[in-house]
């Protein structure tokens, strides 16, 4: 019995030896009958309780040699197939094998996070309102209640059009809210996203062109505590939950009252972290009641209608949410930077 199962291992070692399959197609079945999950060498290690018991050690041997020998033997037969084919049409490689993995993409950091800002305002029932960047000073400063030679044309150097000194690179996207209240009558309910440039030396943390995302509602009764409530959803959808806001009584020429708006710090939970100057509060806006004188700029009668304005920056939330520590690092696009950051928006 014991003898038997010794030559039957070396019939089918001959066997193997023997097979000189010379397609692709043979030595794939050559695969399958031997090497297979269901293929003879598996069968063979079935065959070793018909072996007595002392020599068992030695068939188990014999019957992995073999096995390695098979897979060596597929190995070089599959070689000289392949070389044949390259010869023939000039194809190299395995053709069967998986192609290799195409990188994916990612998104800019501050494309995920203008998508996540208009992803929240959208649930409000705002629309996306976008327009130039290269825009006119009355759009820009006049209509936004900042005539020339107001001081507040100081809070933003401007960059203007050498041979167009009446057109500039907007400062803000303010300007989309002067452009939209002109072609469109109230209700409005709009948020801004784009970009925006002032001639600032670029260091870790100023740049000359930057990101902003406007909010702009005009209607009936508009309130404070429409606002108030709207940047207070808006924070908790941003920053989560717990979030609080609270706002800081300030200024802007297009809003009155004006406010800046904190949120309870995200990093530390309040607690105070070198981000937050130990205060518990980061500010990531600006807001206010739009002045009537604004109003009235565009056309639209503020006895009748009233409304509230925002205006936050990308890059202070984006570098926040993610501990950037450069601002420059957003416009090097640097793969090893941009490959970072993967997001569902
Ligand atoms: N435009 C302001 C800036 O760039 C931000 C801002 C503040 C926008 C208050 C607003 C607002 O709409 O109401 O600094």
């Amino acid at each position: 019995m014991a003898e038997d199962v010794f030559q039957k291992l070396a019939d089918l070692q001959r066997e193997i030896e023997g097979a000189q399959p010379e397609t692709a197609e043979a030595l794939e079945a050559f695969r399958i009958k031997y090497l297979g999950s269901k293929g003879l060498l598996k069968e063979v290690f079935r065959w070793i309780k018909d072996v007595p018991p002392e020599k068992k050690r030695d068939f188990g041997k014999q019957a992995n040699a073999l096995k390695q020998a098979a897979q060596a033997h597929y190995e070089a037969l599959k070689s000289r197939i392949e070389a044949g084919r390259e010869r023939e049409t000039g194809l190299k490689g395995d053709l069967s094998a998986p192609g290799p993995p195409i990188p994916l993409g990612a998104r800019h950091p501050l494309a995920i996070v203008t998508n996540r800002i208009i992803h929240i305002f959208t649930k409000l029932g705002f629309a996306i309102a976008e327009d130039r960047e290269i825009e006119d000073d009355w759009h820009n400063f006049t209509a936004m209640n900042t005539p020339e030679n107001h001081p507040a044309r100081d809070m933003q150097d401007t960059y203007y059009l050498r041979d167009f000194p009446e057109m500039l690179l907007r400062t803000h996207t303010s300007s989309v809210q002067a452009r939209t209240m002109t072609r469109q009558k109230p209700p409005i309910r709009i948020i801004a996203p784009g970009r925006v440039y002032r001639n600032e030396t670029i260091s870790a943390r100023a740049h000359a062109q930057f990101h902003q995302v406007e909010g702009l509602y005009v209607d009936k009764n508009v309130s404070f505590a429409d606002l108030k409530q709207t940047l207070f959803f808006f924070a908790r959808e941003m920053y989560g939950e717990k979030t609080r806001i609270r706002l800081r009584p300030s200024y802007f020429p297009f809003t009155e009252p004006s406010a800046e708006m904190d949120v309870s710090c995200f990093i530390c939970d309040a607690k105070g972290c070198n981000i937050c100057k130990y205060t518990g509060w980061v500010e990531i806006l600006g807001c206010g009641m739009v002045d009537p004188a604004v109003l009235e700029n565009v056309g639209i009668d503020p006895d009748e209608y009233s409304g509230f304005a925002f205006g936050m920056g990308i890059e202070r939330q984006a570098m926040l949410l993610y501990k950037i520590n450069d601002i420059r690092l957003f416009f090097e696009n640097d793969a090893r930077f941009l490959k970072q950051f993967t997001s569902a928006f």
